[in-house]
């Protein structure tokens, strides 16, 4: 298993490396699979402000690059007082590799400030289910 103090670091260590030369928001993600992988990921923004990505949707490329299948866990880590939970966009895409109780903490750079749960953030969420259970 992961320790949760290891996902934390290592989010804060992909969110150093955000390119964010527009927002100047850097936000990190770091997923634990069930198998003990970890995968992390950083916001990638771009000239043509819609292309940018979200450090979610980072990290789950290169969960699913380096053969992951499953999110056991994730930390999202971003700046500022408030906290930073996936975007709309980003929790359905956490949707497709988790499952309703999967626990997605909320960081900010002194620590874990919540933790949700993915029914929580996206309930009643489409995935899926609804394509191969028909
Ligand atoms: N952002 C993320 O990477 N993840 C989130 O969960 C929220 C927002 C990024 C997108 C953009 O580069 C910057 O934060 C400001 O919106």
């Amino acid at each position: 298993m992961t320790s949760l103090d290891t996902l934390f670091e290592a989010a804060k260590a992909i969110q150093a490396k955000a390119y964010t030369p527009y927002s100047r928001f850097k936000v990190g993600a770091a997923i634990a699979t069930p198998e003990g992988q970890i995968f992390t990921g950083c916001n990638v923004e771009n000239a043509a402000y819609p292309v940018g990505s979200c450090a979610e949707a980072g990290a789950i490329s290169a969960m699913i690059a380096g053969g992951g299948r499953r999110i056991g866990e994730i930390v999202v880590m971003g700046e500022g007082k408030h906290l930073v939970t996936p975007c709309g966009g980003c929790r359905q895409r956490i949707r497709e590799f988790a499952a309703p109780d999967t626990k997605i903490h909320i960081a900010g750079p002194e620590g874990i400030r919540k933790r949700f749960t993915l029914d929580e953030l996206l309930p009643f969420s489409f995935g899926p289910d609804n394509l191969t259970d028909r």
